[in-house]
C-alpha cells in the first residue's frame, strides 16, 4: 500500500469547485434507464451513450472523477482510446465499481446485504492495471417498519469495510457509499437517525479494519424526507440536518465527502447541495456524486438519436457546471436554463 499516493488522490477527487460524474450503472439499471428514452440497452448503445457524457468539451472544468461500471473500463471511445484512458487525457481520474450488487439478505427479511468481496482482490489488481484509481461499493439501507435492522447495519458496514481495505491494499482509493434510500414514507427525522447510525457503524468497522482514513472517501444520502412522506422538508431543513448528522458522524481525517443524488430532482440535488455548503466551512470538502441527477437532463434528450448528441451535451455540460458552483456555494435557482431544463 502506498499511503502517499493514496491519500494524494483522495485530495486530488474533491478539489474545489468539481465533483464526480457517477456513471456506473449495472446492466439492470442503465437496462431501466434506457427504457425511459425507448432504448435497447445494447453493448453499442451504452457505449455510445458514456461516450456522449465523456466526450462533452469542458465538463473536466468541473468533473474531477468519474465511476465506471465494468464493461465501460473496458472499452474505447469511437477514436479508438480506452475510455480511462481518455478521462485522464482530460485531467479526470477513471474510477470503478466493484460491487456486484445488493441482494436480498438471508435471515433479514425486506433488507438487502451488498456481494462482491469474493475474488475481490484479483480484480482490483486488474481495474489498477486497466488505469482505475478509485473504487466504489454501494451498500444499501432500506427503512420501513421495524427496519433497519441492527443486523443489517452491521453486516453493510462490515463489508464495506472489508472492501475498503483491499482496495488501499490495491492503491484504489475507496469510496464507501452505505446509501439510506429516499423511497419511503418516513419523516425526515427518521432518515437522520437512521442515516446516523448507519455512518456510525460504517466508521467504525472502517477503524476496526485498519482503512487508511486520509486515503478514502465517503458517499452518503443527504438527509431528506422519505419521497412518499406528506411532509418535505424544505432546503435549508435537508442542509442543518445533513450537516448535523455526519459532524456527529464522520472523522475529520477523510479528505471528502460525495453525494448521490438518490432519485432527488437534478435541480433539487443542486439546490441541496449549495444550501450545505453555504453553512460551511467544513472540515472535509463536500461535493457531488450524481447519477440520475447529472444524467437525466442528457439521457431524456438524447434518445438514441446522433442529431440529438449536442443538445444533450449542452444539458450535461449545465448540469456538471451548476453542481459545481454548488460546491462553492455560489449556485443560484435563478442560474438554470428556461429551455433545457
Ligand atoms: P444517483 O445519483 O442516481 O443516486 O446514483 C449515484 C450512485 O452512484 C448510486 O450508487
Amino acid at each position: 500500500m502506498d499511503a502517499e499516493q493514496l491519500m494524494k488522490t483522495a485530495k486530488a477527487l474533491v478539489p474545489e469547485g468539481k465533483g464526480l460524474l457517477a456513471a456506473d450503472e449495472s446492466f439492470p439499471s442503465i437496462e431501466k434507464r434506457f427504457k425511459t428514452i425507448n432504448l435497447d440497452s445494447t453493448e453499442e448503445n451504452r457505449r455510445a451513450y458514456r461516450e456522449l457524457l465523456f466526450d462533452t468539451k469542458g465538463m473536466e472544468e468541473f468533473i474531477s472523477g468519474v465511476i465506471l461500471f465494468d464493461e465501460t473500463l473496458r472499452q474505447s471511445h469511437q477514436n479508438g482510446t480506452p475510455f480511462p484512458k481518455f478521462l485522464e487525457n482530460l485531467g479526470i481520474i477513471p474510477g470503478i465499481k466493484v460491487d456486484t450488487g445488493a441482494k436480498d439478505m438471508a435471515g433479514f427479511p425486506g433488507e438487502k446485504i451488498t456481494n462482491g468481496l469474493d475474488g475481490l482482490r484479483d480484480r482490483l489488481k486488474e481495474y489498477y492495471d486497466k488505469g482505475a484509481r478509485f473504487a466504489k461499493w454501494r451498500s444499501v439501507i432500506t427503512i420501513g417498519p421495524g427496519i433497519p435492522t441492527r443486523g443489517c447495519i452491521q453486516g453493510n458496514a462490515f463489508g464495506l469495510a472489508r472492501y475498503a481495505a483491499l482496495c488501499q491494499e490495491a492503491n484504489l482509493v475507496p469510496i464507501i457509499e452505505p446509501e439510506v434510500l429516499m423511497d419511503a414514507d418516513n419523516t425526515i427525522g427518521r432518515c437522520e437517525e437512521v442515516t446516523e447510525e448507519t455512518l456510525s457503524e460504517a466508521f467504525y468497522q472502517v477503524r476496526q479494519h485498519g482503512v487508511l482514513l486520509e486515503g478514502l472517501i465517503l458517499k452518503c444520502n443527504m438527509v431528506v424526507s422519505g419521497k412518499k412522506c406528506s411532509d418535505q422538508a424544505s432546503v435549508s431543513e435537508v442542509a442543518e440536518a445533513t450537516v448535523r448528522c455526519l459532524r456527529r458522524t464522520v472523522p475529520t481525517a477523510i479528505p471528502g465527502i460525495v453525494f448521490l443524488s438518490g432519485g432527488q430532482s437534478p435541480q433539487a440535488a443542486t439546490e441541496h447541495l449549495n444550501a450545505i455548503n453555504s453553512l460551511g466551512p467544513h472540515p472535509w470538502a463536500i461535493t457531488f456524486s450524481y447519477g440520475r441527477a447529472l444524467q437525466e437532463p442528457a439521457l431524456s434528450v438524447w434518445k438514441g438519436q446522433t442529431g440529438n448528441l449536442d443538445t444533450a451535451k449542452q444539458n450535461f455540460f449545465v448540469r456538471a457546471k451548476l453542481n459545481g458552483l454548488a460546491q462553492l456555494g455560489t449556485y443560484k435557482p435563478d442560474m438554470e436554463p428556461k429551455a433545457t431544463a
